[in-house]
């Protein structure tokens, strides 16, 4: 809950307390050069032991409530037919007010059946935005992806409430060129992010829905990042004030055919899940629940995390449990901007995203400015984060590389994980770099896997920038950490 101090600063209080905490450990300067090294300059190879703040993604890391502990020594542990399945799917039920669920091991999977059972070769997926499992899922399956983001949605600084809104001209206008039968479906992602966990308001859902469902183009909601955006709904779009959450909720269970999630970001637990009104698209999917995650009463979920699951989906309808991330994305944005380091605005929720595009724009962008200054960025301040630029892009298929609209280094602020002197620590030090930024040099590939080459990919750098830039942190903080 942000609050105000007497001075007028205004801070995001927390609404729990810590009871269970974890050991960090924050190695010096010229360790954090080699554990850079080492890891092939890619954060995704990083040793956790090796990070001081973990902020390369909320992903199966947000904290868990007692209540969610307490009901995981509850799960009914059976191949077929658990008493966790029915109670999960009594949760959703009620969050969602939707009437089948498939169980899936995470939110990829989830994209493999959907991917599998309704993208055919040529066809074209629309959505607001991709994300680069969803985009890889589609083109697995011969298809290709059109985004229709409104254009404030790629602009790093902006007014735009709800920057992952779609461009609804544009949306009528590919349905007409393409043919509702070539477009596979309309997929709007919820809290969009690789623009920067940007929320979509629920006026634009309904009007970019009744477009689809007029030109009958299937309707798929990825509803992982629902939380941050059904905080801004409920602050950002008057009609919401006095709704609930769970009248929100359903609202959107509605209005799609299909929606799904991951369950290491929505309801704080691990695990995913399809849902749908339409039993003749449930009837669809089914069949490749049980071939690609498991029986149809757990699909590859632990039988613990789906009981915490449950709990946490009903929690997800507490507005001082989703409130969290937000309102630290908005104290970290903020503490950055306060300190002219540029960030994508207005903050949405995922996590702080800084802007690489202009922090590191002495780089070219072949030299990977996302990715230099996620590294240069780990050895100022031992945090993890994550570049979402250039290196996250597959390769045209003639070879050449991708640019991408952004280049950002996301920063997650996982829920409830990190403490307000933890934000401040990493500002401060991004503030530094920012001073030194143009000791930041380039990147280059000697490993480049062909799919989703970021998560394997080994680069080096392109001079022995690293060990210069800690010589400098040693020279302006001495023995400081
Ligand atoms: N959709 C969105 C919007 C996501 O952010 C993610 C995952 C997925 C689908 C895939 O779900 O990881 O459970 O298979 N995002 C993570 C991240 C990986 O770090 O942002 P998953």
């Amino acid at each position: 809950m942000p609050v105000k101090f007497k001075s007028g600063e205004c801070i995001p209080l927390e609404m729990h307390k810590a009871r269970m905490v974890q050991k960090l450990n924050l190695l010096p300067v010229e360790e954090r050069v080699k554990v850079s090294q080492e890891a092939g300059n890619n954060t995704f190879l990083f040793k956790n032991r090796d990070v001081f703040l973990d902020m390369l993604s909320d992903s199966g890391v947000n904290a868990m409530s007692q209540a969610q502990y307490a009901a995981m020594l509850n799960a009914d542990d059976s191949y077929a037919g658990s008493e966790t399945f029915y109670r999960l799917e009594e949760a959703i039920r009620e969050v969602f007010g939707t009437r089948f669920f498939l169980p899936a091991h995470q939110g990829r999977a989830c994209e493999n059946i959907i991917g599998q059972t309704f993208v055919k070769p040529g066809q074209t997926a629309l959505m607001n935005y991709h994300f680069t499992t969803t985009k890889a899922h589609v083109m697995r399956n011969g298809g290709k992806v059109v985004e229709i983001i409104k254009k404030e949605g790629l602009q790093v600084t902006s007014d735009l409430p709800f920057k992952g809104d779609l461009d609804i001209p544009r949306l009528r206008d590919e349905i007409k060129t393409a043919g509702a039968s070539n477009i596979a479906f309309l997929r709007i992602e919820a809290g969009t992010n690789l623009i920067g966990g940007q929320p979509v308001s629920m006026a634009n859902i309904r009007e970019a829905v009744k477009i689809a469902k007029e030109a009958g183009v299937l309707t798929v909601f990825d509803a992982s990042l629902l939380s941050d955006n059904l905080y801004f709904i409920k602050i950002r779009e008057k009609e919401f004030a006095d709704k609930s959450l769970n009248d929100i909720t359903k609202e959107l269970g509605s209005l799609f055919d299909i929606t799904y999630f991951s369950a290491r970001k929505l309801g704080c637990a691990r695990g995913g899940g399809i849902i749908t009104n339409r039993e003749d698209l449930y009837n669809e999917m089914i069949g490749l629940v049980p071939l690609f995650e498991g029986f149809l009463t757990y699909g590859g979920m632990s039988v613990r995390e789906m009981e915490a699951l449950a709990v946490g989906l009903r929690e997800s309808l507490d507005f001082h449990v989703i409130e969290q991330t937000p309102i630290f994305v908005d104290a970290f944005a903020r503490e950055l901007i306060a300190s002219d380091v540029p960030v994508v605005t207005p903050a949405g929720g995922l996590g702080c995203h800084v802007n690489a595009m202009e922090f590191c724009d002495h780089l070219k962008q072949e030299e990977f400015r996302a990715g230099a200054l996620a590294i240069a960025a780990y050895i100022a301040s031992g945090v993890r984060g994550m570049e979402r630029g250039t290196l996250s892009e597959e390769r045209n298929s003639d070879g050449s590389e991708r640019f991408a609209e952004m280049e950002l280094l996301r920063l997650a602020v996982p829920k409830r994980v990190f403490s307000l002197s933890h934000i401040k620590y990493a500002s401060d030090r991004l503030a530094w770099l920012y001073e030194k930024r143009r000791l930041i040099g380039g990147l280059k590939f000697t490993f480049e896997p062909k799919i989703l080459r970021f998560f394997f990919g080994r680069l080096e750098p392109v001079s022995d920038w690293p060990r210069k830039l800690a010589e400098e942190f040693r020279k302006d903080f001495g023995d400081s950490l």
